[in-house]
């Protein structure tokens, strides 16, 4: 459920017209709704702690990183799962706990390694035994313990696009699940290092949950032998994952079906059960913001919608063939069939093709809706556009959290070599 809902036939996030935010910060605009968050935080923590005894949250931040976002998480007690070191700034500046951040990659540098023993970094999921041994120097330098999980790739399929599957041989994440004993073993006898569990995660955009408890049975064995070689497993993070419907009345499996489904799976694990959920929090959270630039006559008889985002805006549809709902701000009622499409200069900045929409002309407002996770995140200035600014709502009160980058800033960025300016 979120809190993005038409009242006197105006889109409005909270209490406040989403129109009044597109007038004031200008179009595309994201826009999230803070109650919406907070909901999502609850509903997936109430239902894993209903399940299980131990858990520890860490709100998967590439989803979405902005710093008013993590706070409104942190003050929900989420810790966070990082996979740089400009994420794990991030965390620690909007005051989550380092002891509360798990980091995850598969190319953590030495410098971002070294930062993060430093600090105090909750867990590293290591990726590799390359890792394991380059973080085991680093610590042990620093007269410091890193606390370690290792990454098993399980060889599962999600049943998710390819694009965004992590748990099948042929991908480059955690170590072989064939190998890892043996991996965790010779990990375990490093100075430097605390093994103290696995770590496993499949994919993203899951709505099948049997791939991920085919899963999770896997590493429960793996537990199971590594324990029964007198190794110490206490915590088991199982990623994140779950999918969200982006259809408006798609009916998916929510966090009561996933937390069933992990109870059964992890029955008498006696572990610390840890999630990284990014999509299913901030997904349903969030609204892209455009306005219809012109409605242009097509080939065909379907007319070409131009709005004002762009893929570079909102990569998902262009990168992962992604189905983002459409809504006009003030639907007339009427309905036109369209392809919504950007002003890039690609034919790949495409939102949408042949769909039945709110029918739109010029000038009007219109929102691509459950775009909070992965959305403003993966943003970029492709034809020199601006970085989309972003919008945080909370009952009638909203405040711009992220501003524009106009281009003129990036181009302030930007020096020409003496040898060129000299040149004329
Ligand atoms: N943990 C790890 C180790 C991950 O790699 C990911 C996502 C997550 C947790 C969070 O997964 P979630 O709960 O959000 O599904 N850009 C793509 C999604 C990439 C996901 C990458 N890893 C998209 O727009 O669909």
């Amino acid at each position: 459920m979120d809190h993005f809902t038409y009242q006197n036939g105006e889109l409005y996030a909270e209490d406040v017209p989403l129109s009044a935010i597109a007038k004031a910060v200008g179009t595309p605009v994201y826009v999230y709704s803070q109650a919406t968050l907070t909901r999502h935080a609850r509903v997936f923590r109430d239902a894993l702690s209903a399940v299980l005894p131990s858990i520890h949250i860490a709100f998967a931040m590439k989803a979405n990183p902005n710093l008013a976002v993590l706070k409104v998480l942190a003050g929900e007690g989420y810790g966070a799962d990082i996979v740089s070191g400009g994420e794990l700034e991030r965390a620690l500046a909007a005051g989550i706990p380092a002891g509360d951040v798990v980091f995850s990659g598969v190319g953590k540098g030495a410098r971002e390694l070294t930062r993060a023993v430093e600090v105090g970094l909750g867990q590293f999921n290591l990726e590799s035994e390359e890792e394991g041994v380059e973080l085991a120097r680093i610590a042990a330098a620093m007269g410091r313990t890193a606390v370690c999980a290792l990454r098993v790739n399980p060889d599962v399929d999600a049943r998710t696009h390819a694009k965004i599957s992590t748990g099948k041989s042929e991908n480059k994440f955690g170590v072989a699940y064939h190998q890892a004993a043996a991996i965790y073993a010779r990990l375990s006898a490093l100075e430097g290092l605390e093994m103290r569990g696995l770590a496993v995660h499949i994919g993203s955009q899951i709505t099948d949950l049997e791939p991920s408890r085919e899963a999770f049975v896997k590493m429960g064995a793996l537990m199971a032998e590594l324990r029964g070689a007198g190794f110490t497993v206490s915590h088991m993070d199982l990623g994140g994952g779950l999918g969200v419907p982006y259809r408006a009345h798609e009916e998916l499996p929510g966090p009561g079906d996933y937390a069933a489904m992990i109870a059964q799976a992890t029955s008498g694990w006696d572990a610390t059960i840890m999630f990284e959920p990014g999509r299913v929090i901030a997904g349903n959270a969030g609204v892209l913001l455009t306005r219809v630039i012109r409605v242009k006559q097509s080939a065909t008889n379907t007319p070409f919608v131009v709005v004002d985002a762009a893929m570079n805006d909102l990569a998902r549809p262009a990168m992962y063939d992604a189905w983002h709902d459409f809504a006009a701000l003030a639907p007339s009622g009427e309905r036109m069939m369209a392809n919504i499409v950007g002003p890039i200069c690609e034919s790949s900045d495409t939102f949408a093709t042949a769909r039945d929409i709110d029918a739109v002309q010029a000038g009007d407002l219109g929102a691509f809706r459950t775009a909070g996770a992965y959305g403003a995140t993966m943003a970029n200035t492709y034809n020199s556009r601006a970085l989309v600014p972003e919008v945080m709502v909370s009952g009638d009160k909203w405040a711009v959290v992220a501003q524009r980058i106009e281009p003129s800033v990036i181009l302030a960025a930007e020096q020409v070599p003496d040898w060129l300016e000299q040149a004329d």
